[in-house]
């Protein structure tokens, strides 16, 4: 479904009641990552999966982009749904990016935080050269390229050797992404901000999700959220590489229901 933001066309999905679930892709994704999350939680929570700008059905919009516009457009989403409680935030890798920006600007709105796959430090000068060499791939021949050169890197090797569908699956994903939309998420990403101390200040529980073999993000960048937030906990699911919730999608919402009974019942 669709809704009208600001004039823009929005894309997501929406389903359940209970406490809200918002759930954020990565890059270069769109919402159906989450499809074992929608069906999983939905029974007791209202789940609601949006397409950022230039991804899925969102469309591009034209001018700069940050982070903090992804985090922007996430909170008039939800504004136009009329979610007035504070929702639980989940991130995947970029979107995790944009959740900690979310509870940087809106920190009112955020019950809890999960960071899946993703780490609060910026890009280092080499991860930003390779964004701008990205960008020139982009240009040049497209999403198919991106994806050829992301998609060994997204899974585990259990992943690759046990489920095809799957593998076969995220590469389409990535193929459909726009090249506006990759090259805008690109210069966001370079060009983020660190979340240390975003997740130092916070007060809400945080519940930070590794693959154990994700050859994207490492163990360090994990521990140093799991320092960073006082309230957090790190849970890292193995045979699982950059994409949990796809991968390993029991564990995940497994790891989710069980912090959101910890913390205050969902
Ligand atoms: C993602 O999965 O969103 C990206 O790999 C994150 C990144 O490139 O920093």
């Amino acid at each position: 479904m669709d809704i009208q933001v600001m004039q823009r066309k929005f894309a997501y999905d929406e389903r359940g009641q209970g406490p809200t679930f918002v759930f954020i892709h990565g890059y270069p994704l769109n919402r159906m990552i989450w499809q074992a999350q929608w069906e999983g939680l939905s029974d007791h929570a209202r789940v609601i999966v949006p397409d950022l700008r230039g991804f899925g059905e969102t469309p591009m919009i034209d001018g700069a982009y940050e982070i903090s516009n992804y985090a922007d457009d996430v909170r008039e989403l939800l504004g136009a749904l009329g979610v007035t409680e504070p929702a639980i935030i989940v991130g995947l890798s970029m979107g995790g990016y944009v959740a900690m920006s979310y509870l940087r600007r809106y920190p009112e709105h955020v019950r809890a935080l999960v960071l899946a796959n993703t780490k609060a430090t910026p890009d280092s000068p080499e991860g930003k050269m390779g964004r701008d060499k990205n960008i020139g791939i982009a240009r040049d021949k497209g999403a198919t390229a991106i994806a050829e050169g992301m998609l060994p890197k997204m899974l585990a090797s259990a992943t690759f050797a046990t489920k095809p569908e799957l593998v076969t699956r995220v590469k389409q994903i990535m193929e459909s992404a726009s090249v506006p939309g990759i090259i805008g998420a690109l210069n966001a990403m370079r060009d983020r901000p660190d979340s240390t101390s975003t997740l130092l200040e916070c007060g809400q529980p945080v519940l930070i999700i590794a693959g154990a073999d994700d050859q994207l993000m490492t163990e360090t960048d994990q521990q140093n959220m799991k320092l960073a937030a006082r309230n957090s906990t790190l849970v890292t699911i193995p045979d699982a590489g950059h994409l949990t919730p796809m991968e390993q999608p029991a564990a995940f919402n497994h790891a989710i229901t069980e912090f959101i009974r910890v913390h205050g019942g969902a």
